[in-house]
């Protein structure tokens, strides 16, 4: 049976800054099943992150709506929105947003719910980050920090996150992860 987790529909934005407005995004719908995997793909300015954004309730959309396990995330208080987004989504922010003062571990558990010390400890292994669990983010490479965000995305088991067979398994910490080949993403 299909189960529904998450539907957009209608999704617009435009943003308005000095007197001129920019259409980011043009009734955009998309629904995701559990399970199911979806990338999206476009050139640079095309509203990707704009998009990824508003599914996952850190930005307004300016028309439509966006609905995570049936519930309408906008007509949420920003508190309630902000305690669903802990819980049930997973999101890696394209500059990562690694809070600079905490080490890889302080991050990786600062949105932790149940203190799963375990779970914390297979994730910095498989994300091969385990020596670097004291450091802090400016001591990272590039690849370390987005691995260390990919920790802290998937922290609670969110029902909606990256893929982490395809990022941790299937090459993202082989040669792969030499590049950046996983920006963002929830
Ligand atoms: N906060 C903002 N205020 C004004 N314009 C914005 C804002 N954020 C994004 N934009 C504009 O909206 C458009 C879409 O931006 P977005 O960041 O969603 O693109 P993207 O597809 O993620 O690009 P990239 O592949 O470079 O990350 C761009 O033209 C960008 O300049
Ligand atoms: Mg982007």
């Amino acid at each position: 049976m299909k189960l529904e987790v998450l539907r957009a529909e209608n999704i617009s934005k435009i943003y308005c800054q000095n007197a001129v407005s920019l259409q980011a995004l043009r009734g955009v719908s998309v629904t995701i099943q559990k399970g199911e995997f979806v990338a999206v793909l476009g050139r640079s300015g095309s509203g990707k992150s704009t998009l990824l954004n508003i599914l996952a309730g850190l930005d307004k959309p300016s028309k439509g709506k966006v609905c995570i396990d049936g519930t309408d995330i906008f007509h949420l208080s920003e508190e309630k929105r902000t305690l669903l987004r802990r819980e049930k989504i997973g999101f890696v922010f394209q500059a990562y947003e690694l809070l600079h003062s905490l080490t890889v571990i302080e991050n990786i558990r600062l949105p932790e719910l149940t203190k799963d010390a375990q779970y914390v400890e297979e994730l910095l292994d498989a994300l091969k980050i385990r020596q670097y669990e004291k450091s802090y983010p400016d001591q990272l490479s590039g690849g370390e920090q987005q691995r260390t965000a990919i920790a802290r995305a998937l922290v609670n088991h969110p029902p909606i996150s990256p893929d982490v067979s395809a990022i941790t398994f299937k090459g993202m910490l082989g040669e792969a992860t030499k590049g950046n080949h996983f920006p963002e993403g929830i």
